[in-house]
């Protein structure tokens, strides 16, 4: 028989994301109304270790939508990561009478809230990070602020480099992952985008393409670069050695993280909280929401993380073609 839950908990782990609040948020209203108590765990696994749990109520989340961050902190913690860590976690759950737990956060955190659901915590986790890369769903809570984020950023660097006719190289976050880079530089109209999953570190493919791009008449040529492929400033000394064209580095950061969510994040966000109560009141355990098709979804956490997302080789194309 399902196991009736009286009281969950929520978190947010690893990386912050924008609409992570609008996720917690989701979860506390639903949660109330469905007649169950909520705790929040402050700073992801780390909190739940140090039993910083509180109360929320309905007031706890106001005036959280439109805010970036995560209210609730969050945190890495590799204690977590021992077995010894995990048993700790799942009877401090129990002490605090926390029968199910939501985990709004990356790949990461999802085996956090695998190991808990094998401890007897039914468990729900949120696809929370700007980087897109879990493959079971095709949003992320985060990825549409981020990427507007770096796109309107984008955009102010391109004015000057085209103004003064240079190379410019624009790191975007994405140490693994390159969505962010294959958005913008779609968006953006870039002329080159470097991706983690595919980048063979040709640079003289780069210097050609700005020669011959200077040849056709263009007046500026930009290179989004992911952050896993990194080193843009070194990048932009050799570049501008190579083909006399005037180069610049612009890394943006942090700043790809913070901010006020967008609507689709918000609405998304808010969506898959209420989403994640509903399935642990059905008694579901050990499942991610994703959207697929068009549709909320869930997955069992295992075959979850045993997807694998590649990058469209089609869409890398057209980021090409677009910018001849
Ligand atoms: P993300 O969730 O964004 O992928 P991380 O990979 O840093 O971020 O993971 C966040 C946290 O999830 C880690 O600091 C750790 O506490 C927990 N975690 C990661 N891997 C595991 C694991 N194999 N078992 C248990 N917990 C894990
Ligand atoms: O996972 C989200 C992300 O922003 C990645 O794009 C980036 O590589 C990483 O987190 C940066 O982590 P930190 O905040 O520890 O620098």
């Amino acid at each position: 028989m399902a196991k009736e839950i009286k009281t969950i908990g929520v978190l947010t782990s690893g990386g912050d994301a924008p609409g992570m609040n609008a996720a917690i948020r989701a979860v506390v209203r639903e949660a109330l109304v469905k007649g169950l108590k909520v705790k929040g765990i402050k700073r992801g696994y780390a909190g739940l270790l140090q039993e910083e749990i509180i109360d929320m109520e309905a007031r706890s989340v106001s005036d959280t939508i439109q805010r970036g961050g995560t209210i609730l902190q969050t945190a890495r913690c590799m204690e977590f990561v021992t077995e010894e860590g995990q048993k700790k976690g799942a009877e401090i759950c129990k002490k605090h009478g926390i029968d199910g737990v939501i985990v709004i956060g990356g790949d990461g955190s999802f085996k956090g809230a695998q190991k808990l659901a094998a401890l007897g915590i039914n468990t729900i986790a949120l696809p929370g990070t700007i980087d897109l890369d879990i493959a079971c769903t095709e949003y992320t809570i985060g990825f549409d602020t981020a990427v507007n984020t770096a796109m309107e950023a984008i955009d102010k660097v391109r004015d000057t480099s085209t103004s003064h006719e240079r190379c410019s190289i624009i790191e975007v976050m994405g140490r693994g992952a390159g969505y962010i880079a294959l958005w913008t530089g779609i968006a953006n109209g870039a002329e080159d985008i470097l991706l983690p999953e595919r980048y063979d570190y040709d640079e003289q493919r780069l210097v050609n393409n700005i020669i011959s791009n200077k040849k056709r008449g263009k007046q500026h040529h930009i290179i989004i670069n992911a952050e896993g492929i990194g080193h843009s400033a070194s990048m932009a000394r050799r570049i501008e050695a190579a083909t006399g064209v005037e180069t610049r580095a612009t890394i943006l950061g942090h700043m790809q993280r913070g901010g006020s969510p967008t609507c689709k994040d918000r609405v998304y966000a808010s969506i898959m909280g209420a989403l994640a109560v509903d399935l642990l009141c059905q008694g579901k355990s050990n499942r991610v929401v994703g959207y697929r098709h068009g549709d909320f979804v869930d997955f069992d956490i295992d075959e979850a993380l045993a997807m694998k997302k590649e990058i469209s080789e089609y869409q890398f194309e057209v980021c090409e073609n677009l910018s001849k």
